[in-house]
């Protein structure tokens, strides 16, 4: 069967794949360690259920304007003054469903063949997809963790081309867990300030941070906030990745022109789903901050447990809940008379035989690396450490 070209260059999300597989497991009653979902493993707040439920007793179950109900955009506006300091009117916001779409949407609207956008590795595995679904050209800049996993600003200037068009930042990232600090967000600002392109800023785990003070760029770039798409949404922060609600903000033009790539493919985000989203805006702040919390205490758990293991070292993440575990120094070791050699073979080695499902970092960028998630019970985490010793035993 003839598919169209342009999906030829596209991979299947390996984290979807691999979480897809170990559910499978799962289901045929087998005790897999799942850390490969990049979801928080909390209950949605029950306000939060309780405007759905609401909502649709209320008969709030039509269809409604695309850009999303006025209320819900005005609260992502004062949301976003509060949080961000941004000022943007509800015309200049889009609710969709998740950040995912938002990102999509900007790539739809925005890009031609032949353009291109700056991406950081390591970066989320669907960024460069999303580009290349539009018949644009991921543009990779490579990080060091060295440098926190901040991007070295000579490293943008040398990659962007008059065929730039927009760069991605995230932070807290997929999968690093780095927050930018206050010097890399000035060093990219002064990278990109002279290049007339968009930037997106990827806000998705801005309420899990840890450690320091997560910045956005335009805190310390408020010159370039014309140029700024924000992109946000409740899945992380409110545990709500299976609602479909995230949203986009940003300079009216564009997201006039994202709403009409939605307005032609799926219309507004689900009814409910904007009702849930407004009180989750509207809730109180010690919700998340009681998961964030919770996360914290995961994190030092996790990442102190994977540092004892033998050949595995670990960044501290600052904030998102993904633990990038460079599991080189396990490299060359022998497994069933093979040596390893890459984070797929790893990967396919512990599901098997520890059965623990972990990302391979190469459809990060991140060849060398492990991805983990530690949104997950401490049990779970516990369990999942004990497994990985095994594993490094075996290594031996
Ligand atoms: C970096 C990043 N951005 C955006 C998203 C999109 O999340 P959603 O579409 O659920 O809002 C994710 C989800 O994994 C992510 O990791």
């Amino acid at each position: 069967m003839k598919l169209a070209r342009r999906l030829q260059a596209i991979k299947p999300s390996p984290t979807l794949a691999l979480n897809s597989r170990a559910k499978a497991l799962a289901a045929q009653g087998v005790d897999v360690v799942v850390l490969a979902a990049g979801e928080p493993d909390f209950d949605t707040p029950d306000y939060v259920k309780q405007a759905a439920v609401d909502a649709i007793k209320a008969g709030f179950t039509k269809y409604t304007a695309t850009p999303g109900i006025p209320e819900l955009r005005e609260a992502i506006c004062r949301k976003l003054e509060r949080d961000n300091g941004l000022r943007f009117t509800p015309e200049q916001v889009l609710v969709t469903a998740g950040g995912k779409q938002a990102i999509y949407n900007f790539c739809q609207a925005v890009l031609d063949e032949g353009d291109e956008v700056l991406i950081f590795s390591p970066y989320w595995v669907s960024y460069p997809d999303m580009v290349r679904l539009a018949g644009a050209t991921p543009v990779i800049v490579a990080t060091r963790e060295e440098d926190g996993f901040a991007p070295d600003p000579d490293a943008i200037r040398r990659a962007l081309t008059p065929r730039t068009r927009a760069i991605i930042i995230n932070s807290p990232g997929n999968p690093t867990g780095a927050v930018y600090s206050r010097a890399a967000l000035e060093g990219i600002a002064a990278a990109v300030r002279d290049h007339d392109c968009l930037i997106i800023s990827d806000d998705i785990y801005e309420k899990l941070v840890y450690t320091g003070e997560r910045l956005g760029l335009s805190d310390v770039a408020p010159d370039l906030v014309p140029r700024i798409v924000v992109v946000n949404g409740m899945s992380k922060a409110y545990s709500m990745t299976g609602w479909r609600m995230g949203y986009a903000a940003g300079p009216r033009p564009v997201i006039a022109a994202m709403q009409l790539v939605q307005d032609q493919s799926t219309s507004n985000a689900s009814s409910i789903g904007q009702k849930a989203a407004l009180a989750a805006l509207q809730g109180p702040p010690d919700t998340i901050a009681a998961m964030a919390a919770e996360y914290h205490a995961r994190r030092d758990f996790f990442v102190g447990g994977l540092n004892a293991l033998d050949g595995v070292r670990c960044r501290m993440p600052e904030g998102a809940f993904y633990a990038l575990a460079d599991v080189r120094g396990l490299y060359g070791r022998p497994y069933k008379g093979k040596a390893i050699t890459d984070s797929m073979q790893l990967s396919e080695i512990l599901l098997d035989d520890f059965r623990v499902a972990a990302v391979p970092g190469d459809p990060f960028g991140a060849e060398g690396y492990i991805r983990m998630s530690f949104a997950t019970s401490r049990a779970v985490l516990a369990k999942g450490l004990t497994r990985l010793g095994e594993m490094v035993q075996a290594l031996r």
